[in-house]
């Protein structure tokens, strides 16, 4: 062994076709809490010390190949020309990892619930006394995991897929998770002895427990929970993956200190960050992107995407908020209220029944119910800014673009189509008119027509 950092190198397959999936995106784009299946594994990889990472993919894969370069810069892309089974893959990869490489992780781009500490405890027994350590698990329902049977000693001798097994071979219960780590000094000359002669006709990396025992080498299995290896190969199992990373989320959240009045109801991101004593109530959904600040409450039945909500602010219930918002410290969004490109500033409110789009609300300002800001006119987006201590009143629609001073009054109901001084008032509604006793008048005369039966 080096007296330097031992060096590993994850090579992450995700050239499959996916053809369970049903789909035009290929497997490892599709989202597990907001963010694609291949972006978790490679998240994963980089809490591995000094990982590098490789990911293979086939041919026609630009968009998983593009993600994978705008997350992780410094990860190399192998290409897998035609897909001839997992032990290819890993061969496709061969040039992309260093010589002086000490371990190889192979990880599947599918099964994105595999923890860090699992893979580095399989890199550390592949760098002490073993030549391959394999992600095994018990498994409640084997069905057509590859199987792994141990040899007298209890040690692992090799692995049987599924379609290969025998009927004795079948009733193992012990599964191939699918990772595997392989000192880089055996790996690809155990690759170069695989066949394909097997019930899929594909060259199987699994083979190469059988090859490794049978020069010698020693192979482990290191387990896991069956929840960290579940693979993804439908929209079902897509479903079982995203419910059991909410689980995860949740339970981080509230470890960092969120207090989550029912959390099976929130839906978090995998980019979620939430400050210390933040409160979320009932049914809350958080999109990609966003960060919450400490003492933030958030009320039942929220959508919250690309926003950054700042210390003390109150949110919903029933609350919008879209892209682009920024809600002020101590600032309240409350019912029935949709914010997109929006800067609420401090102390501001903006409490019921009201859109906010490419706008500002200057801090301490107050905006009326039914409020509106027009920013769209059928081609372009315009720009509302409205002062420091300004009060909307109630059902005025702000016609962008448009600039409310610092402090002034906006009549309730107004259209606001020119922009508005600091402390004045502006009111565009017509003039109120007051006809003495006319109601009176008029239910006498309906009353008079129907008593002569020619009111219909
Ligand atoms: C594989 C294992 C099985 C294990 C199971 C765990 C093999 C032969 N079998 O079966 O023992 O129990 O995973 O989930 O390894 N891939 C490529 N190129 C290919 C074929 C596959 O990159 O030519 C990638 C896929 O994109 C996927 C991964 O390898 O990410 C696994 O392939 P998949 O077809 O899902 O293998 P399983 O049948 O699930
Ligand atoms: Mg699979």
């Amino acid at each position: 062994m080096s007296m330097t950092k031992s060096a590993i190198t994850a090579v992450i397959l995700a050239a499959g076709k996916g053809m369970r999936m049903k789909s035009r995106l290929p497997k490892g784009m599709h989202a597990i809490a907001g963010r694609p299946m291949i972006g978790h594994v490679l998240a994963t990889v980089a809490e591995l010390d000094a990982a590098d990472a490789v990911l293979v993919v086939g041919p026609d894969m630009d968009i998983v190949s593009d993600y994978a370069r705008s997350v992780t810069p410094d990860a190399a892309i192998a290409i897998q020309h035609e897909r001839l089974g997992t032990g290819d893959a890993v061969r496709a990869a061969e040039s992309a990892v260093r010589e002086d490489c000490d371990v190889v992780l192979v990880i599947f781009g599918d099964t994105p619930l595999v923890q860090s500490r699992t893979l580095k405890a399989m890199a550390a027994a592949c760098l002490g006394e073993h030549h391959v350590a394999v992600l095994g698990f018990e498994a409640a329902d084997p069905a057509k995991y590859g199987r792994l049977v141990l040899d007298d000693k209890e040690a692992l001798q090799a692995i049987v897929e599924f379609k290969d097994a025998t009927p004795e071979q079948v009733a193992i219960t012990l599964c191939n998770g699918g990772a595997m780590a392989v000192r880089r000094a055996d790996l690809f000359r155990l690759l170069g002895k695989l066949t394909n002669k097997n019930a899929a006709e594909e060259y199987y990396l699994t083979d190469i427990v059988g090859l490794a025992r049978a020069e010698g080498l020693s192979c482990t299995v290191i387990t896991a929970d069956e929840a960290d290896v579940q693979g993804v190969n439908s929209r079902a199992d897509l479903a079982v993956v995203e419910a059991e990373m909410q689980k995860r989320l949740r339970l981080k959240a509230m470890e960092g200190g969120a207090t989550l009045s029912d959390p099976e109801t929130v839906h978090f991101c995998a980019d979620t960050q939430l400050g210390q004593d933040v409160t979320i109530g009932q049914h809350v959904v958080f999109g990609p992107d966003v960060q919450v600040a400490d003492n933030v409450t958030i009320k039942p039945f929220c959508h919250i995407e690309g926003t950054r909500i700042e210390e003390g602010a109150q949110v919903g219930p029933y609350a919008r908020l879209r892209p682009g918002s920024v809600i002020g410290r101590d600032a309240h969004i409350g019912n029935f209220v949709e914010t997109k490109k929006a800067a609420i500033e401090q102390g501001a409110k903006v409490n019921h029944l009201t859109y906010i789009g490419d706008a500002r609300v200057g801090a301490g300002s107050n905006i009326g119910a039914g409020t509106i800001t027009c920013n769209y006119d059928g081609f372009n987006k315009y720009f509302t800014d409205i002062g420091k201590g300004a009060f909307v009143g109630s059902n005025s629609s702000l016609v962008a673009p448009v600039k409310i001073g610092d402090g002034a009054y906006i009549g309730s109901g107004s259209v606001v189509t020119k922009d508005v001084a600091g402390d004045a008032l502006a009111v565009t509604r017509p003039q109120q008119t007051e006809k003495a006793g006319w109601a009176a008048r008029f239910r006498a005369a309906q009353e008079a027509r129907k008593k002569s039966g020619s009111g219909k």
